[in-house]
């Protein structure tokens, strides 16, 4: 049988293996083992991305390092450049992670879930020169056959006007696991809301978003958010007047800059002129008083700059990516 009728093979067999199963730990072990099963590589196994690194995971073979850095090896480089990376030779290759003195050759695809790596397949073989084009191929596919991974949640910061309308919409985006309101990147300890309404705090009315990156991106939430303000308007959004109703797009995570800035570039086209949303790091939050979360849900008729027809868009939002 050629390498392309094996792989087909296998192919199948996961699909069936896999079909409808939620749980990717148990998956990654079955698909490692179906590989393995097919082409008794050296080592067949994945790593996952936790906590920003690289750790061991379902996997079939001798012992193997527990912990990757980002960049680090042939399985830190896929993650950091988003590409299968076929060594022929790992001798050759540059920083590569030897767990085993008996590997020669090696493969190692990235797993991509909603614009994320989330778990990279490593295999290791004892010849040189295993892996080419088709299995990078067939790996790539097979990987897309895993069910979501249970990745950490992770948070952004938006303000986006008026914080009661802004949270009652992003909450309803599937994925979104948290939400709070509060006030943003200001200048002075512990603001009421009071104290904001002044307008001399340079605190920004914002809404704190946890969300499950394995269900929505951070791009798919930005998208939407920017469905929800106008981008060019200067600390004004709706009725509502003032720096702490300005835009902005605050992260705890250096990492999310990038995505953030090929979205505002994304949105920047679609106007003519400038945008005033400001992306910055997060600098300090503090949680608005209870009065103010939820504020809608408590208040159905209450105050909202936001149209109703957004809350039904919100609600059948789904990423898809
Ligand atoms: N060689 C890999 C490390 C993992 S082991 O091969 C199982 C690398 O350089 O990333």
């Amino acid at each position: 049988m050629s390498k392309t009728d094996r792989y087909a093979l296998l192919y199948k067999q996961a699909e069936s293996l896999v079909g409808g199963e939620t749980d990717s730990v148990s998956t990654m072990a079955n698909i490692a083992a179906l590989i393995q099963d097919t082409f008794h590589f050296w080592w067949t196994g994945f790593y996952r991305v936790q906590s920003g690194e690289l750790l061991l995971g379902p996997f079939q073979g001798p012992v193997a390092c527990m912990h990757i850095g980002f960049g680090k090896g042939v399985c830190g480089t896929a993650w950091k450049e988003r590409r299968t990376v076929v060594v022929p030779d790992v001798e050759q290759f540059p920083g590569h992670i030897a767990c085993s003195s008996e590997s020669r050759s090696e493969i190692v695809v990235p797993v991509v879930q909603h614009d994320r790596v989330v778990a990279v397949l490593d295999i290791d073989s004892r010849e040189l020169g295993t892996f080419d084009d088709v299995d990078a191929q067939w790996l790539e596919k097979i990987v897309t056959l895993l069910p979501p991974l249970q990745c950490e949640e992770r948070e952004i910061y938006l303000a986006a006007g008026c914080f009661w309308g802004a949270e009652k919409y992003l909450k309803l985006i599937e994925g979104v696991t948290f939400t709070e309101v509060g006030f943003a990147n200001g200048n002075t300890a512990d603001p009421t809301y009071k104290e904001v309404y002044t307008d001399q705090t340079g605190y920004a009315e914002a809404v704190h978003l946890r969300y499950n990156p394995a269900v929505v991106s951070l791009r798919f939430l930005l998208e939407m958010y920017f469905k929800a303000i106008d981008p060019t308007s200067l600390n004004k959004q709706g009725e509502d007047e003032g720096t702490r109703y300005r835009t902005g797009i605050y992260y705890t995570d250096v990492a999310d800059r990038a995505v953030i800035c090929d979205v505002m570039a994304a949105e920047a086209k679609k106007y003519v002129l400038p945008l005033q949303v400001e992306v910055e790091p997060l600098r300090n939050f503090y949680s608005a008083d209870e009065y103010h979360q939820d504020y809608l849900d408590k208040n159905p008729s209450g105050y909202c700059h936001l149209p109703v027809a957004l809350f039904e868009l919100a609600k059948k939002a789904k990423d898809t990516k």
